[in-house]
């Protein structure tokens, strides 16, 4: 069993960008900048956009973080997206989901310029990445995908069964792995909470991605001997030995699944530290006016 390192991956991938930044600034070129629209006081929302500005600082990136209380109207949030779509000095921007119940995310993900939308979220680069153009790629599956090419873990012909569904994660990851490049090449199931014979489908796959937000929801059980299995689950679990009150609990069942596989990434250190990772490629390729002019 190897245990894939996001954490080293991920510091290996920013000290690259980091260098190519330094390149481009030595030769005249503009240092990326990525803005961030934090809405509220979430903690994990708190901590995710904490965490992006202190990579963007490793990158050698300048960031901007732009914060609104829980109150903010729709209007307002969308008029400062509208001003960070005309900021020429802005190179791609995120804006921090959850929002409120009273905001649409969806009105506010569509109103963001796609070609400054370095979180994949815009319908237009969603459409673009499903039919294999290039565009900005959401970044938990890419991040996924970079851990895939990194240990070069084979994907062509094998069977991946896909645990969720979600906009962010489930769905593009399907599309990815399906598309006809390395990594992708693969057989894909999509299971859900709807599907039957779910452990079935679990115990024939080569390559299993759980993203479904049920800690330990995999089990031994459900793996087949020697598959590859990632596990995107973040659930906030209370742990009173911690000092934040909480851990970090995945969809795997670590210690009976572990032994089983090829390959499997942990929680924490896994793929969580990627998405950020991800996160700093699209930025650099915004900088780069890489994919849009
Ligand atoms: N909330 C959870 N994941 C993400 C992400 O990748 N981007 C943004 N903007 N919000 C998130």
């Amino acid at each position: 069993m190897q245990l894939i390192d996001g954490k080293a991956t991920a510091t290996t991938i920013k000290a690259e960008i980091a260098a190519e930044v330094e390149l481009i600034v030595e030769n005249g070129g503009k240092r990326p900048h990525l803005a961030a629209i934090l809405v509220g006081h979430d903690g994990g929302s708190e901590t995710y956009v904490k965490n992006k500005v202190i990579a963007c600082e490793q990158c050698g990136f300048k960031s901007t973080l732009i914060r609104f209380e829980d109150n903010v109207s729709e209007a307002e949030l969308l008029a400062e997206v509208k001003r960070l779509n005309q900021d020429e000095d802005i190179d791609g921007f995120i804006v921090q989901l959850p929002l409120p119940r009273h905001i649409s995310e969806q009105k506010v993900i569509e109103a963001i310029d796609y070609r400054k939308d370095v979180d994949g979220f815009h319908p237009i680069n969603v459409g673009r990445m499903s039919i294999g153009l290039p565009c900005y790629i959401s970044a938990t599956p890419n991040g996924i995908l970079e851990l895939l090419k990194r240990y070069k873990i084979k994907t062509a012909g094998k069977k991946c069964v896909i645990l969720g569904r979600s906009n962010i994660v489930g769905k593009p990851m399907a599309q990815l792995m399906m598309q006809k490049r390395i990594p992708g090449d693969a057989t894909v199931t999509i299971c859900h909470s709807h599907t039957k014979n779910l452990k079935e489908e679990c115990r024939q796959a080569d390559i299993i991605i759980a993203a479904i937000g049920i800690p330990n929801f995999v089990t031994a059980d459900m793996v087949k001997p020697g598959a590859v299995v990632i596990d995107v689950g973040t659930t906030r679990v209370p742990d009173a030995t911690r000092k934040s009150g909480f851990r970090l609990n995945g969809d795997v069942k670590f210690d009976e699944v572990a032994p089983l596989c090829s390959y499997i990434s942990p929680v924490p250190g896994g793929v969580g530290p990627m998405t950020i990772c991800s996160l700093m490629k699209n930025t650099l390729s915004a900088g780069k006016k890489e994919f849009y002019k």
